[in-house]
């Protein structure tokens, strides 16, 4: 939407709809008037014919209600952002029923109310456009999982390996992992595989990559997962450049339930592009000081990349047997909950050896079962026999639950 997107205020209190919209207006929002419910709130959104509708819910909720309801039927096409003091769920469903796209409680900040507002109005964009017929149909998409980390050494290859071995054994997910190492791509070794070909056999103009030409390519690794290995020397890297990266991973995610890229300790166009593509990015870190600090910086460059936060998820590996930073003191210094943990397991040198991941080699080690933890939440796919801990997380669906629920559950970090 090129101009700035017009909306109304409606709340029955005066003094707080006039911040609100003083908040859209300094936001760049053209603000078409303000109203309290019923009538009032009708004509102007009749006579306003706004692209959103920003309303509050407030008692008495069921005018507030009525209203959402009437503005909905009257203007089909405008979608309407609630906020409200009222945080039970079952208020925030009639809301929704009654045709409210997005609930936010308050204290309202300015960059939720502004994020909610271009989010639904995307969402009408691309609704408007399927109904329209100008949007192609929708490709089967996999979910794409990049695995990051500011340092080098911090476990991210070994995480990729193991979660993609235990997603394919453990929940019947299929899965590639892709060995973005532009350096020392470290998945050949740790899979023990031999590198016949490998990604810089693709770098083609990119819409010359066809999905044989990836087939050919693939590697098919006897635990399961489908290997698209690193080249061998650093500097076949040379021709690849994010775009290949894009199409490889776009094409990988047509086939793939899950297709898992491992980067390296390093920063670059390559990694950038992983991140733009992720569904959801495992942001590794160890629990030592220089780890944690490049990881604030990691956090700090997202950020200004307006990545969006909930994509982001804190992995803590220990890589080491011993560490004096306290959970709490991870949480304050990155100002964000620990998503999951895995304890340090020296049966993970151990599989290295042997070249293969510690899930198989060694099923009972803790990081086994705790990586195969991991690979059930991530998938959603659930443990025979698991108790009703996790049978509760059964009814709120993937995101639901990794982005809500799990995040307070699995906020402590286990520093062995
Ligand atoms: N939880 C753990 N317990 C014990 N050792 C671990 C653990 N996680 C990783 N390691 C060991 O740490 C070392 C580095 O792991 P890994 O190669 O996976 O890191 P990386 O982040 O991929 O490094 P690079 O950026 O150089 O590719 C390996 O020797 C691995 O065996
Ligand atoms: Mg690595």
């Amino acid at each position: 939407m090129a101009r700035n997107p017009r909306v109304i205020v409606i709340d029955q209190d005066q003094i707080a709809r006039s911040e609100v919209q003083k908040m859209l207006a300094l936001s760049g929002f053209a603000v078409l008037g303000e109203a309290g419910y019923g009538i009032e709130a009708v004509s102007l959104a009749k006579e306003a014919e706004p692209d959103v509708v920003v309303v509050a819910i407030e008692e008495p909720v069921v005018r507030a209600l009525q209203t959402v309801e009437a503005v909905a039927d009257l203007l089909p096409q405008s979608p309407i952002v609630a906020y409200s003091s009222i945080k039970e769920p079952g208020s925030i469903r009639k809301a929704m029923l009654a045709g409210v796209s997005d609930y936010l409680t308050t204290p309202v900040q300015e960059e939720e109310l502004v994020t909610s507002i271009h989010t639904v109005l995307a969402t009408e964009e691309r609704k408007r456009a399927r109904i329209s017929g100008e949007m192609e149909e929708p490709l089967a998409c996999g979910t794409v999982l990049t695995v990051f980390g500011a340092k080098g050494g911090i476990g991210k290859t070994t995480i990729s390996t193991n979660l993609a071995t235990a997603l394919v054994q453990k929940t019947n997910q299929s899965v590639t992992l892709v060995d973005l190492d532009t350096r020392f791509g470290d998945v050949a070794i740790l899979m023990d595989i031999p590198v016949e070909r490998s990604i810089a056999d693709l770098a083609l103009p990119e819409e010359e990559i066809s999905r044989e030409m990836l087939q050919d390519c693939l590697y098919t690794h006897n635990t399961g997962v489908t290997i698209l290995p690193a080249p061998v020397r650093p500097t076949d890297w040379r021709n690849v450049h994010a775009g290949h990266i894009e199409r490889v991973v776009t094409l990988l995610a047509q086939t793939y339930d899950y297709v898992i890229l491992d980067t390296p300790g390093t920063f670059n166009d390559i990694v950038a592009r992983a991140l733009e593509l992720a569904t959801l990015v495992l942001l590794v870190a160890t629990v030592d000081l220089a780890s944690l600090k490049d990881t604030l910086l990691a956090l700090d460059m997202l950020r200004s990349w307006n990545f969006p936060q909930e994509k982001v998820k804190l992995v803590i590996n220990a890589t080491n047997e011993a560490s004096n930073i306290q959970p709490q003191e991870v949480k304050r210094m990155l100002g964000r909950e620990v998503f999951w943990s895995i304890p340090y397991d020296r049966n993970i040198s151990m599989a290295t050896q042997l070249g293969m991941p510690v899930v198989v080699t060694k099923p009972s080690a803790k990081a086994s079962e705790s990586l195969v933890e991991l690979a059930h939440v991530l998938s959603g796919v659930h443990q025979q026999g698991e108790g009703q801990r996790q049978q509760k997380r059964d009814g709120k669906g993937l995101f639901g639950r990794i982005l809500g629920q799990l995040t307070e559950e699995k906020s402590e970090v286990k520093v062995e």
